[in-house]
């Protein structure tokens, strides 16, 4: 019997181009997120009882953490959703307020704005770079808007320039969550530090990892000290709060602890350290896959603005454009890809406004009161529904993941090109096939 052929798809008999077995990225990726140097620190921590408090290793930390990003102030937190809380709250985002944030982006980007009982304003991205549409979120700004949460998704870098062009304007101030996007720029400056404070994860998943983890930076006295009051009780040493304003309710604060654990930060350290090296791997990966794909029909980069150096890395999207593939349905595509052994898949985040929680309401503290209570319940939000961002939804509606290799055998990304090539050209026949 012939040997099924290595340039006819599986899913028309033939052979796939190469077969994934073991680890999530399989055996094409040989990095190793966390290795003997993480759990060396750990151990040595564990055993100096170096486990609660702000240690040495945590302020150690902070302190290469605000050099890095040439920031005045870094504070270590629990992980990126309390960075983010801290940020609001040092903006003074509270009750009535609106914040304004995409729909396409992670629930934590928003979620403590509902904690402090502001209203998240979703809006649209931008459908070429998937990030914030600027122009978009000035039609949506009102006398209630507090702040904007701009978000450096899947690593790529918003649109910095019109976006603080924006804030001066307005008079409201920008935070930058930078969860996917450790170490990118925009014109030579470090996102995080370009809005009014900036927020990052150190999850277990992302480019900058202690497990979990999380990071605020600021240059603004207020926001900083407000930042302490939210989420550093108790924290005396190292935390020296400038002004006056805020030193008779210290070391206390407001009495709410999201303090990192130092293991964590301790981790976190070692990880820091080898960003730029994990950055540039990832980097030349994509390069050489976008580049390899430059003229392969249904498949599109996702575009990147003047000046921005893109990194971290999260996701690697691209664009279907299924009109150029003779209708191979993006779904079809995908298990075709599968089937070669090239892990793509389909989902980057629910659309916010589409979720229960935004599109129909809750009410968040019980008897009518929060956020998101409609009439029904006692308030006046309006709600979402499907069609309400039609720009996000259809390019969303549009995007493949590719995998993220960090250390790449050689030859992986030529691979994952080949792969597409190969699905891409045999796209009419794999149309017609149920
Ligand atoms: C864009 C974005 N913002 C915020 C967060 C929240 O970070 P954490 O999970 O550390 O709370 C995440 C987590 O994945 C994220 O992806």
């Amino acid at each position: 019997m012939d040997q099924p052929k290595q340039d006819i798809p599986v899913a028309l008999g033939g052979a796939p181009v190469f077969v994934q077995t073991g680890g999530s990225e399989g055996e094409l990726d040989q990095w190793q997120q966390v290795t003997e140097e993480e759990a060396q620190i750990a151990y040595d921590m564990t055993l100096r009882n170096e486990l609660s408090g702000g240690t040495s290793t945590v302020r150690e930390f902070e302190e290469t953490w605000r050099k890095r990003f040439d920031s005045r102030f870094a504070i270590t937190v629990i992980n990126g959703t309390s960075a983010l809380h801290s940020a609001m709250f040092g903006l003074g985002v509270g009750p009535g307020d609106e914040v304004i944030v995409p729909t396409y982006t992670w629930i934590c980007s928003i979620s403590p704005a509902l904690i402090l009982m502001a209203r998240p304003v979703f809006c649209e991205i931008d459908p070429d770079t998937l990030m914030i549409d600027p122009e978009d979120v000035y039609r949506r700004i009102t006398d209630r808007t507090k702040a904007i949460v701009v978000v450096h998704l899947w690593g790529n870098v918003c649109n910095m320039d019109a976006l603080m062009k924006l804030s001066q304007e307005t008079g409201v101030p920008i935070i930058e969550d930078c969860s996917h996007a450790h170490g990118a720029t925009y014109k030579g400056r470090l996102c995080g530090t370009i809005g009014h404070v900036g927020a990052w994860s150190l999850q277990g998943s992302k480019p900058v990892s202690g497990g979990e983890g999380g990071v605020v930076v600021t240059n603004d006295v207020d926001i900083f000290e407000r930042a302490c009051l939210i989420g550093q009780v108790n924290r005396v040493a190292g935390l020296d709060l400038i002004t006056e304003k805020y030193k008779h309710l210290q070391p206390l604060g407001l009495g709410i602890k999201f303090r990192a654990h130092p293991l964590g930060v301790g981790i976190a350290a070692v990880q820091l350290q080898k960003l730029d090296e994990l950055n540039k791997r990832r980097r030349d990966y994509i390069r050489t896959v976008e580049l390899g794909l430059a003229d392969v029909p249904g498949v599109k980069p996702v575009s990147i603005y003047e000046g921005a150096e893109p990194a971290g890395f999260y996701g690697f999207p691209i664009h279907y454009v299924v009109e150029e593939v003779s209708g191979l349905s993006k779904e079809k595509f995908i298990e075709a890809l599968q089937e070669e052994g090239l892990r793509a898949r389909s989902n980057g985040y629910p659309l916010l406004h589409q979720l229960p929680l935004f599109a129909d309401g809750f009410d968040i503290f019980t008897k009518g009161r929060g956020p998101l209570c409609t009439p029904e319940m006692g308030g006046d939000y309006q709600g979402y529904q499907a069609g309400d961002f039609p720009i996000t939804e259809e390019v969303c509606s549009r995007l493949i993941f590719l995998p993220v290799f960090s250390n790449p055998v050689e030859g992986a990304a030529e691979r994952v090109v080949a792969t597409i090539r190969k699905v891409v050209a045999h796209a009419e026949q794999l149309a017609v096939k149920d």
